[in-house]
């Protein structure tokens, strides 16, 4: 069953406000809320004096309305009595120094003391609701991050993570190129956590091994509290953490190996001339597990409170996205919240309702999208899945390695990611985001396009499963920056790009980083630039020309063809992208970095010369130009596909501004703003 629900905070709220609310929101159709996620000091005024009465109503409440209660483990904010009692599990910065308390997130994860509270508090509140049928799970803290702290504890284990890896300090030094600045550590005593340097000026082999420890750390202390869950229940619950994308990333895959689902607080822009990635996250999400999913937080209201406030969420957008996480796998969505806080630093977070506590538009909307859910369950919803015939590799390690030693400027690891995910989606393809460290091919799929950008660390998992993928007649995309580094962060002594050069084709000759300059590739692909006049039908200029930017690998073909060349500079003429077969399968090498028309228009190539019975959407899509082959759908339509049985769900969503009439598949459509329209056939 798909559920709508909330996210509440009866510790900000007078008392008597609890019965209103829950009546409210049961009457509105609400099926579960979060409680507690922050709450520790209300809980547990004075060390060991719990104070449990007001969460016991609030639970026993939503028991009476028949609302699920999802409870927090509410670790990311210890009360001031623990910091003062133990001033240790604040977390030290990049300068050496404790953090000042007074906001969130100020504990360290490593922290023994903190485990032992942690422990405390949990099973206090775990065992205290064994009894309360309504509270079906946990999120433990909130929006984990890799845990970068430099306390004493953090430098012991570093240390200590450090001496497993390797056999001795010299192997090391060796390996961090710590004679490069005569920087060679006597012996791991002299190793610490990074100093207040930027991340690029330090050893990036260093670098990279504290980036995994300290994704480590927020991995371990996941999976000790989620045990603790787990022992002090009597009964089958739910454990998970609600995360997002934050700059120091935890490793998503091995923090939710042993959590059950994925929690995502999804808050996509409501700034319309920035709105294209929300759905490249939400298949990122589902990619995690290979699964359905949460959205733990959802837009309610115009953010604010970290920074000016933003825009309000147009009419449509609120109902929108909360259709539009289901059709890429969320299975229940809570929106962030029910009532703006009135006090605190987050008063200017918009909820779904106003200080003025007024049920106005925005709630309305909500409501809207309940009775919506309501009408899905007759499709068979609840056990259907997502289902995707092509994938896009991401490499969080390749991520952390690109935030740790910019590539360009502008250019950014998820950049080619998100470019080819709105190419699929223009022509109405869905796509998987999977991890190329582990078997994406489990679970059944059927990839039959591959792209996997930057493969930027060098890894044997990811080289055996794509080399194994093009021999069986996949199709693989690869872009710049792919083969440069060893597993150690450390450049290859190879010829780019290294180890999947066999499958390209292709060497690459010299590289330039042009950043936020432009370059220009010239089409000598026959196919590729009709495909360019289809897509630039209403904006016709040039038809011979694509603009690229970022990077230009200048490549040399070994055995692949050469589709496109570059036309200026002193490598004007040499090529851009290749196609090389390999086995049964294909590999374009993409040297650049185009604008959308670039993307959109190769790929369609591509899904041009591959097994078009593989690619619903091209098979029946309508024509552009008479050519009876390929849908191209205005850019913010989306269509999503949830399969279950024999039974499909379609999905078809405006995520843009304005109003979009179109054809797809030989039908009309007439789609207002965030309006999603979902077709179900038994
Ligand atoms: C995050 C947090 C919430 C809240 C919202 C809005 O997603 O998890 O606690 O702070 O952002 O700022």
């Amino acid at each position: 069953m798909i559920k709508i629900g909330l996210d509440y905070y009866p510790e900000q709220w007078d008392e008597d406000f609890l019965p209103k609310d829950v009546e409210h929101m049961k009457k509105s159709g609400v099926k579960i809320v979060r409680l507690g996620e922050f709450a520790w000091s209300r809980i547990e005024k004075k060390e060991g004096e719990f104070d449990f009465g007001w969460l016991d109503r609030a639970v026993e409440e939503f028991g009476k309305a028949g609302i699920e209660v999802m409870l927090s483990v509410p670790t990311n904010t210890p009360p001031r009595w623990l910091f003062r009692k133990h001033p240790e599990i604040i977390k030290v910065g990049r300068g050496g120094g404790r953090e000042q308390i007074g906001i969130r997130g100020h504990r360290c994860l490593n922290s023994q003391v903190l485990m032992e509270y942690a422990d405390k508090i949990t099973k206090q509140i775990v065992e205290r609701y064994n009894a309360s049928e309504n509270v079906i799970g946990y999120q433990i803290d909130n929006e984990i991050e890799a845990n970068w702290c430099g306390c004493e504890t953090c430098n012991k284990l570093f240390r200590e993570y450090l001496q497993g890896k390797y056999k001795d300090i010299d192997e090391l030094n060796d390996i961090y190129g710590n004679q490069v600045w005569s920087g060679d550590f006597v012996d791991f005593e002299d190793v610490t956590t990074p100093p207040a340097y930027q991340n690029a000026w330090l050893n990036p082999a260093y670098m990279m091994d504290y980036a995994r420890f300290a994704a480590k750390s927020a991995t371990d202390y996941c999976e000790k509290i989620a045990e603790l869950i787990r022992k002090y229940s009597t009964k089958e619950v739910l454990v998970t953490t609600n995360t997002w994308f934050p700059e120091h990333l935890p490793d998503y895959y091995k923090l939710y190996k042993n959590l059950d689902f994925v929690g995502y607080d999804n808050y996509p822009t409501t700034d319309v001339s920035n709105m294209a990635s929300h759905a490249f996250h939400l298949d990122l999400m589902r990619g995690i597990k290979q699964d359905s999913f949460w959205i733990m937080e959802g837009l309610s209201g115009a953010p604010g409170s970290w920074g000016p406030m933003g825009e309000t969420p147009m009419p449509g957008m609120i109902k929108g996205y909360a259709l539009q996480a289901i059709a890429h796998g969320a299975d229940t969505v809570l929106n962030f919240r029910y009532r703006t806080a009135k006090k605190g630093a987050e008063m200017f977070w918009n909820g779904l309702i106003g200080h003025d506590n007024v049920i106005g538009r925005r709630y309305e909307e909500f409501t809207d999208l309940i009775d919506c859910i309501k009408t899905f369950e007759h499709l068979g919803i609840s056990d259907s899945k997502v289902v995707s015939e092509a994938a896009i590799l991401y490499n969080v390690e390749d991520e952390m390695a690109f935030k740790l030693q910019h590539q360009s400027d502008g250019m950014y690891y998820l950049k080619s990611h998100m470019a080819w995910h709105r190419a699929f989606t223009r022509f109405g393809v869905g796509v998987d985001v999977v991890n190329g460290r582990e078997d994406f091919m489990k679970k059944g799929k059927n990839y039959k396009i591959l792209v996997a950008p930057c493969l930027y660390i060098y890894d044997e998992v990811t080289e055996k499963l794509l080399h194994e993928f093009v021999e069986n007649g996949g199709t693989l995309i690869l872009t710049p920056r792919s083969g440069v580094k060893d597993k150690h962060n450390n450049c290859l002594m190879k010829e780019l790009p290294s180890w999947v050069r066999d499958l390209a084709g292709v060497k690459v000759k010299e590289c330039d980083s042009i950043g936020n300059k432009q370059q220009k590739v010239l089409l000598l692909d026959e196919m590729w630039r009709k495909h360019l006049s289809d897509i630039n039908i209403s904006k016709p200029t040039d038809f011979d020309y694509i603009v690229s930017t970022q990077w230009c690998d200048i490549l040399e073909v070994e055995t692949a063809e050469t589709l496109a060349v570059y036309a200026s500079k002193f490598y004007d003429g040499e090529p851009a992208v290749t196609v090389n077969s390999y086995g049964n399968g294909r590999v374009f090498y993409v040297g650049t970095y185009f604008d959308d028309v670039g993307y959109e228009s190769l790929l369609m190539s591509v899904l041009g010369k591959h097994d078009l019975k593989a690619i619903e959407a091209y098979k029946d899509g309508r024509e552009i130009k008479g050519t009876n082959m390929y849908t191209i759908l205005p850019e913010g339509i989306e269509v999503t596909k949830r399969v279950a049985g024999d039974r499909v769900i379609t999905f078809i969503f405006n995520d843009a501004p304005v109003r979009q009439t179109f054809k797809y598949k030989g039908n009309e459509y007439d789609l207002q703003p965030f309006e999603m329209m979902v077709i179900g056939k038994l």
